[in-house]
């Protein structure tokens, strides 16, 4: 439980990397177990939350070899996984939970699928109702909370609209649909993460799309068949925000953040920032198994203000701890609205940005949806003691602030930032002038 001290700091100077993708190194795990040979994963994701994937692939019954952030799976086909002879633990990971729901509902044996106090706080008849009609039968607390006990097999296909704009309830039923009788269809409300739609086609799978509504076939007359992939994760774009953002403030800045991805619906925090005044640039952009990939430069400037609501919620959710962090910095504040769905991560993100954000003098108005938080001109921030709740995006968006407060601030249990990032303090520390 260890804390982190920070200090006020001048600049981020130089060029970092950051680790991959934490949701693309999911679904990459996850089909490559289901794949027929040996898949190998280059820049896997450092995460505790991709290493909870794959060592609940590892109890069922996959080859999982993990050396730094290579990895290389074997996996045995999409009939080949096996039951597991304990609970598999997700830890504190929502994607590792809903997206196995997904496979383990295919399956003829049963599993239960658990986590730590705040997942198994979180919602899961999101997708335990989808599942269940397509067959699956899932029991949970109050119908709504993990443990999971998963009784799967004998799928049948479905056409579902989904009441939440969610990738990983999405990516839920596009796995489970590998193993329905027939073509699952699908629509979102919004478009979320597509990586598991691209994932899906480049290991193999039948897939269709077509703008917010998306085809995946399962079992027909030819089973579905998954190839092993050799691949390569980009950095992770949710990372890499701490560290723009954290440019954009500080006022000698000039970053390249080299190597991220840059998947379309995962960029719409790039724009937030550019549209707040930071000057931020893409540098070779490439392809990588059908993701892009490239490096962002950015540099100091004054920021305006955001208004941050509808559609664009979806786009920048895991961000959004960030952006608020930003607001007192700015010109007119940020403002966030139709975010209910920040109260469900793996903390109630609006409470937490408001309890702290006050915390180092910051005017916040905290509402069912969202917050409302002041600009420069309610007063500077000062240092203060922070509580992330536990939740890795809040440590890493307040260590951010405090380097732009006056006077010290100590993030309490600061390691929590390995959810998601576990060399971020040291690799932050590297890039500060003070
Ligand atoms: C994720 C989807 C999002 C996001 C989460 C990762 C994914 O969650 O917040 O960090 O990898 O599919 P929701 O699907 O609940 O919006």
């Amino acid at each position: 439980m260890a804390d982190k001290i920070i200090a006020p700091a001048r600049a981020l100077q130089g060029a970092a990397e950051v680790p991959g993708d934490k949701s693309i190194s999911h679904r990459y795990a996850i089909l490559a177990a289901l794949a027929e040979g040996r898949s190998e994963i280059q820049h896997f994701s450092t995460a505790d939350d991709c290493h909870r994937t794959l060592g609940c692939l590892r109890h069922l019954g996959a080859a999982v070899e993990a050396d730094g952030d290579r990895v290389r799976i074997t996996g045995a086909g999409l009939d080949g996984l096996r039951r597991s002879r304990g609970a598999l633990d997700a830890g504190n990971s929502g994607t590792t939970m809903r997206l196995l729901a997904g496979v383990l509902s295919g399956q003829p044996f049963d599993s239960t699928l658990t986590g730590d106090d705040s997942l198994r706080r979180r919602p899961m008849r999101r997708v335990i109702e989808p599942l269940t009609r397509m067959g699956a039968r899932i029991r949970a607390r109050d119908a709504e909370f993990a443990p999971l006990e998963i009784r799967g097999g004998g799928l049948h296909s479905i056409d579902y609209t989904l009441p939440v704009p969610s990738a990983q309830v999405k990516s839920a039923i596009l796995l489970a649909g590998l193993y329905a009788e027939g073509a699952t269809s699908l629509i979102e409300p919004f478009r979320t993460r597509d990586h598991t739609e691209l994932a899906l086609a480049e290991f193999g799978a039948r897939i269709e799309r077509m703008d917010r509504s998306i085809r995946i076939h399962g079992r027909a007359a030819k089973p579905p068949r998954l190839e092993p992939r050799q691949l390569v994760v980009p950095g992770d774009i949710s990372s890499a925000v701490f560290f723009l953002a954290a440019a954009a403030l500080l006022p000698d800045s000039n970053l390249l953040v080299l190597n991220v991805g840059l998947n379309p619906t995962r960029t719409a925090v790039l724009d937030v920032l550019a549209t707040m005044g930071a000057p931020i640039s893409l540098v070779s952009v490439h392809g990588v198994n059908g993701e892009l990939a490239g490096d962002i430069a950015v540099r100091h400037a004054q920021l305006g203000g955001a208004v941050i609501s509808g559609q664009l919620v979806a786009q920048v959710i895991d961000e959004l701890p960030m952006l608020a962090a930003l607001g007192p910095f700015t010109e007119q504040g940020v403002e966030i609205r139709d975010a209910q769905e920040l109260r469900l991560k793996e903390s109630d993100r609006v409470a937490a940005l408001a309890e702290n954000l006050r915390r180092m003098g910051a005017q916040v108005e905290e509402r069912p949806d969202g917050l409302k938080v002041a600009g420069r001109s309610a007063g500077k921030l000062h240092g203060a003691e922070i509580d992330p709740r536990g939740d890795h995006r809040m440590a890493m968006a307040f260590a951010i602030a405090a380097l732009a407060a006056e006077g010290e601030s100590v993030i309490h249990d600061a390691n929590c930032a390995g959810v998601s990032y576990p060399d971020f303090f040291t690799t932050l520390e590297g890039l500060l002038e003070r």
